[in-house]
Formats: C-alpha cells, structure tokens, sequence
C-alpha cells in the first residue's frame, strides 16, 4: 500500500503534537495500519514561527482552502478552530475534493456537523472527528462502535477541565470561585477570557455532539439548557460534603418519554460515583446502556498529546480504510431532536435559602413547598450568621438563618414556582441557590 498523505491545516498546541506523535509512532502505525502515515504539506497562519518540530520534508502551503483542494494529499485534518472560516470551508473543500477529513473541531461540528456529515456521505468520505469531544478519551468511537448493540438511557460527563479544576480546588483549598479562577489562569487551565468555559457553553458544544451520536439525532447545540459555575460559592461545597455529594458540572443528555432532555449545569453527583472521583482537568463520561449497564471513561480531555493520540486514531482508521458515518448512521436516518422541556425536567434539588429570622418563616417555607408537591429528604439549618468557613464576625440576632434542603424527586417547574412565591413572601434574604442532583 502505498503511504496515506496527510494535509495539516493548524500547527498549534495539537497540530505540533499530531507531527511529534505521527513521527514517534511511524513504525508502530506503518504496521498497525498496513501502511506509512506522512504528514506531506501544512499551513498555519505564521509561515516563519518556531514551532519546535521539524518541518524540513513538509511542503509548506499558503492557505487552508489551497492545502484542502491540494491533489497531493489524501486526508485533511484540520486544527486550526473555530465554526466560521477557514475551518469551515477548507473542511467542505476537501470532503468535495473527495478527501477524507478528521477534525477536532468543536464548535464547527456542534453547529454545521448534520451537513458535514451529509457532505462527506454524498463523496463517499469519512468526517471522523474523535478528538473534538473530551480530548484524549475515545468516547466517540465507543458510542459510534463500540456500543452500537446498546439502547442508551443516558449520557453524562465532566467535558470541561478548567471547570473542574475550579471546583476541585474549591471544594478542596475552600477557596472562592473568583481566587480559583485566577489561579486557573495563571496555570494557563483558563483562558483570558472564561466565559465559554465557566459559563458552560463549551460543555454544551460537546454534549450537543455526544447526545447525537447516542441517540441517533440530528446535533442540535440550540436544544441544550445551560447554566454555568460562576454562581457556585464554599457554601454549596461544603453542604455537597456535609449531605454526600459532590459538584460537578455536568453535560447530561437523557432519553425520557417527554423527548431528549438536554442539559449542561452544576449537579450534585453522590460522593461515591464514579464521577465524583474525577478531580482537577481530568474529564469523564458516564454512558447508561441497556446490555453493559453503566461504564465511565476517564482520561485528559485536552492538551497536545492526548488530543494528537485521539487524531492519530482517527488518522489510523483512513490510512486502513475503514469508513464509519460520522454521526454512526446515515445522515437521513438521523431524527429531529424532540426537546423536553426544561420545566419539566424531573429529579432532587438542593436548595440554599437564608431565611429571615421572623415568626413564621419556616411554616411559610414549608407550605410553600408542600403546595407544589415537593417532599423534602433532608434539611440542614445552620447556626445564625455561620460563615460558611468559620469567620470572626460576631453572629447579630438580624443575620438571616442558612437553611439548606434537599428535595426528593420533583419537577423544575414546581421548584421555580414555589421559590418564587416564597421570595414574594419576602422571608429569605437575596436569591435562593438551586443546584440539581443527578442519581447514578
Ligand atoms: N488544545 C487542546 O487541548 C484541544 C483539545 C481538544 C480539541 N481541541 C481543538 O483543536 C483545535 C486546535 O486547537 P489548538 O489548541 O491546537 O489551537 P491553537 O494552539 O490556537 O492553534 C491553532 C493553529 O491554527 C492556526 N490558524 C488559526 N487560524 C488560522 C487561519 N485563519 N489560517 C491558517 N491557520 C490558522 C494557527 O496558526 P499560527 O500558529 O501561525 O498562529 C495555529 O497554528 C481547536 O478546534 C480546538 O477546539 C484542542
């Protein structure tokens, strides 16, 4: 056979990894796949920066769409980012070109993925793109593949690093989000600007991808509820601990008979769960399928070399001819997601309220709750005034009491409404907290 040509469109933090792993691992691949793998041209946006690997035998190329419609290549794998071009329109290039694409793409697959796909099915390409959701964890190829004699329930997972790192560190050091945020960055685990991590929407990006492949839908990003971890403080960490639990933010993607609920939000996961143990940048994914029952794939969802491990696979695949739809089934047989409603979505509750301290306040509370149908599993009141860490401040009899419960099983809606009116009974101070417990 002769060698498989490889087009690199993006020589950053991945790109560089996919040359250096491609090259350590050129015997094992030639044997593995029956043939060489060669990265043959490249592009990035700086022709003459120091990229610290060799690029002397690489045929350097202008531009993304000139290297993608290149008839010297066979693949074009793109890590270069982002949905709009060039990313987008190189990878059409190519897939029209008749090439094969492997992307780590993200955003692009969460918002064109469906006509990707139909592109790369209509030239009889693959479009496999294993890397774009939890890094280095093949979590794609087990969905795709390896589950496919599975009916799937529900999938879950930590997709996101800085926000684990965030909350790992403020569970453990009971420090604020704001000083676990700037440590963050100052690690280089956060961007300069954290939004779309913290605020989940990366999270919701992958979830979108995941939900398509075990479900065998249409990837729907808009479907998704997302709420992210900025409002979390050491109070809710410490409860979580006091009440066996642990607070992660989720991506979860469930089939119920309402639609697939589609949700990215701090949770409340049991302390015993496999995914309670996952600390720090480490990423997770918990798949509930019928045959196998529960299994949860845990490894580094990002960096170069763990992200270059997870595109050298999908390289791999090319390189021995094997061709799976991208979203594991014709693009025609993908259904339209049916959304349920987020108001309807069923489960346990944590919520955090600081009542004022007046006769009446609890009975209050408690009616309220009772005339939405919420039962209430257990209740933690703190002392008056307790700093969530202890603090000097002297308790004053006007400090509001913390009150913490935790609901069994009840709807969103019933949640909202009965808080509501409690907050117009004006008996707690400022917001309630509400995070959602997710069973294992
Ligand atoms: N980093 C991770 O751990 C990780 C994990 C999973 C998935 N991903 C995904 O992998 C992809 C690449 O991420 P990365 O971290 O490697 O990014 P990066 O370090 O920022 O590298 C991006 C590369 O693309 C090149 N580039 C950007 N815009 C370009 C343009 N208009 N024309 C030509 N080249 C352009 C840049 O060129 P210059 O170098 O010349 O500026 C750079 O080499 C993204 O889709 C990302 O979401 C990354």
């Amino acid at each position: 056979m002769p060698p498989l040509k490889v087009g690199l469109a993006g020589l950053g933090t991945v790109g560089t990894s996919v040359v250096r792993l491609i090259e350590r691992q050129r015997e094992a691949l030639a044997a593995s796949c029956g043939r060489a793998i060669e990265v043959v041209a490249v592009t990035a946006r700086s022709p003459g920066k120091d990229r610290g690997i060799d690029l002397k035998r690489v045929r350097w190329v202008a531009d993304p769409l000139q290297l993608a419609a290149d008839p010297g290549i066979d693949v074009f794998v793109e890590l270069m980012g982002g949905e709009g071009d060039p990313a987008k329109a190189a990878v059409e290039t190519a897939l029209a070109a008749g090439k094969s694409v492997i992307t780590a793409n993200k955003a692009l697959l969460a918002r064109h993925g469906v006509a990707l796909a139909a592109l790369a099915e209509q030239h009889h390409v693959a479009l496999n793109f294993e890397a774009a959701v939890a890094g280095g964890i093949p979590i794609i190829k087990t969905l795709r593949e390896g589950l496919v004699g599975n009916k799937l329930a529900r999938i879950y997972g930590i997709l996101n690093g800085t926000c684990n790192y965030i909350l790992t560190r403020m569970e453990q050091d009971k420090l604020s989000f704001a000083d676990c945020l700037k440590e963050a960055q100052r690690l280089g685990y956060a961007e300069a600007d954290p939004t779309f991590d913290v605020e989940g929407h990366d999270t919701a990006q992958k979830l979108a991808i995941l939900a398509s492949l075990a479900f065998g839908t249409k990837v729907d990003a808009e479907a998704i509820y997302v709420e992210g971890i900025s409002s979390i403080t050491p109070a809710d960490l410490d409860a979580a601990e006091e009440l066996g639990y642990r607070i992660k933010l989720l991506g979860v993607a469930v089939a119920t008979d309402k639609g697939i609920e589609q949700r990215v939000h701090p949770t409340m996961v049991p302390r015993d769960s496999a995914i309670a143990q996952v600390m720090g940048v480490t990423n997770a994914v918990t798949v509930d399928a019928d045959a196998v029952h529960a299994i949860t794939l845990v490894g580094p969802g990002a960096g170069g070399m763990a992200t270059a491990s997870a595109v050298v696979s999908d390289i791999g695949d090319i390189a021995r001819g094997v061709r799976t739809p991208p979203f594991g089934r014709a693009t025609a047989r993908l259904a339209t997601i049916e959304k349920a409603p987020m108001q309807r979505h069923e489960g346990g509750y944590y919520i955090r309220l600081l009542a004022v301290d007046k006769p009446g306040t609890f009975a209050t509370i408690a009616t309220r709750l009772a005339e939405h149908a919420i039962s209430i599993e257990s209740i933690v009141q703190r002392h008056r005034g307790e700093r969530p860490h202890g603090g000097d401040d002297p308790a004053s009899a006007a400090d509001p009491v913390p009150v913490i419960l935790i609901t069994y099983a009840t709807t969103e809606d019933a949640v909202r409404k009965a808080l509501a009116a409690v907050e117009a009974d004006k008996v707690i101070s400022g917001s309630p907290q509400v995070i959602r417990i997710e069973k294992n």
